[in-house]
């Protein structure tokens, strides 16, 4: 099967060109400035961008968390997912206490098993690290599940002490895995919560008020420190404080090998959010949470200069309804977590390129190519080039969209960018040569993604 894309822009993260690809069954065979060639298939692509297709390397499909489950299953999440020009995730699965890292694996193998539409990897969360399981770690990253996540917050649930943290950290330096922290001090967290919760205070808002900035800056340097003296790479998933950053940018300064992501929410939001009417600041319960005005100018300057190296998701939707209800009486009960898989690439684009902010090599550098690197997918993913998995995104720059619940794809019951205007989407859509979006119009299939064995670090 030939597949040939005509007269687009092709971008990579470090080229811009105008040129034709031709696609022979999964993967780009040929990219030349033209190609007159028969193909079984030809797409003009003229005024549109031809991108790699964007990978998310941070969502949270059917977790169960905070007394609910994410709402959207691997069949919607990624067909959500491939509507927005996302073409590969790696999904978190659960190790939960009591249990081998492996059955934790299995459970969120069964899960995606048949549903997914795009290719899909994992990191394991651990939340329980008896010495005994720690060769287990090397056997995953041997199966390609090349990253763990561990939890500095959520005490009781998912978070781990700095002893466990330390050991996973120093096996990861000698198997090549990577550790993906979340970074906020929970139990100072906790005792916030509770004095919160004692003076009455229950809206939504104090989400937000009871994990300070500082609780995040102070364990993302905890987190380097860790890092530094085992010697291994580290990754800051979901930063959202400038001053968290500001430990990033010094520890990277200093010559260390320290990674961050941040998410759009905290690029496009703010914690004005949280004081919308009645119990609407509920849409926003994160964590870490929505931050003041300002620290998105200094997330932007981080993008921008290679401070944070990705934008992903953290993707975790629950609809208002029955979900983040929950926490009617009482914010520590909002299931955490707010939909974004979809509009990632859309927004990014609007409010990065179009506003100047980053190049466009850039943005498919944070979107696809650099988390391709980081966690072991570059180069079968997260460019075009020979040899490379035909995920390609055909970009149309001028597309006009007003972001809307009722027209997206993803299963919750708000958005939280409801009504705004953004310029730039997804047209059409290959996942390994098949087309699965076709001009706005899902034509893939659930069970067509592949898990993906990703490689550890070199
Ligand atoms: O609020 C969030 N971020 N929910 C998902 C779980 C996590 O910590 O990533
Ligand atoms: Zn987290
Ligand atoms: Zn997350």
């Amino acid at each position: 099967m030939k597949t040939l894309i005509r007269n687009g822009t092709v971008v990579t993260a470090t080229d811009t060109y105008r040129g034709d690809v031709l696609i022979e069954d999964e993967k780009v065979s040929m990219i030349a400035t033209s190609l007159a060639m028969e193909a079984d298939r030809t797409i003009d692509a003229k005024g549109k961008y031809v991108l790699p297709g964007g990978i998310d390397v941070h969502t949270h499909l059917d977790m169960p968390f905070g007394g609910s489950t994410s709402a959207d299953d691997f069949a919607s999440g990624t067909i959500a997912a491939a509507h927005g020009g996302t073409t590969a995730i790696v999904d978190f699965a659960i190790q939960y206490k009591g249990q081998t890292l492996r059955q934790g694996w299995e459970a969120w193998m069964q899960k995606a098993q048949g549903k997914a539409a795009i290719d899909y990897g994992f990191h394991l969360i651990i939340t329980d690290l008896p010495e005994k399981l720690e060769p287990e770690m090397d056997a995953l990253v041997k199966e390609g599940v090349t990253s763990f996540k561990l939890f500095m917050a959520y005490r009781g649930v998912l978070m781990l002490d700095d002893g466990s943290i330390f050991r996973a950290l120093s096996r990861t330096a000698e198997n090549g895995g990577t550790i993906c922290m979340h970074a906020e001090n929970g139990d100072v967290i906790d005792v916030l919560v509770r004095r919160a919760l004692a003076e009455g205070h229950t809206a939504p808002k104090y989400h937000a008020l009871t994990r300070p900035p500082r609780a995040e800056a102070e364990a993302t340097y905890r987190a380097l420190c860790l890092a530094e003296i085992a010697g291994v790479p580290i990754y800051i998933v979901h930063l959202s404080a400038a001053e968290a950053l500001e430990k990033v940018t010094e520890a990277r300064d200093r010559g260390l090998p320290a990674y961050a992501e941040t998410c759009p929410q905290y690029l496009f939001l703010s914690y004005a959010n949280y004081e919308e009417p009645g119990f609407d600041g509920a849409k926003y319960v994160m964590s870490p949470p929505l931050r003041e005005k300002g620290n998105e100018e200094k997330l932007w300057r981080g993008l921008a200069g290679n401070d944070l190296q990705a934008v992903s998701t953290d993707h975790c939707p629950f609809c208002m309804k029955e979900q983040k209800e929950l926490g009617k009486n009482d914010f520590s009960k909002i299931p955490n977590g707010a939909p974004g898989i979809e509009t990632r690439m859309s927004l990014l684009y609007d409010g990065g390129v179009r506003k100047g902010r980053i190049s466009l090599n850039r943005f498919v550098e944070l979107t696809s190519t650099s988390p391709a690197k980081i966690f072991g997918l570059f180069p079968r993913k997260g460019t075009i080039a020979p040899g490379s998995d035909a995920d390609i995104v055909i970009f149309d720059p001028e597309k006009k969209q007003t972001l809307s619940a009722k027209t997206l794809h993803m299963k919750v019951d708000y958005n939280p960018y409801e009504g705004r205007e953004i310029t730039g989407a997804a047209e059409t859509v290959l996942s390994r040569g098949k087309v699965i979006i076709d001009n706005g119009k899902f034509t893939g299939k659930a069970g067509s993604g592949q898990f993906l064995k990703r490689k550890p670090r070199s």
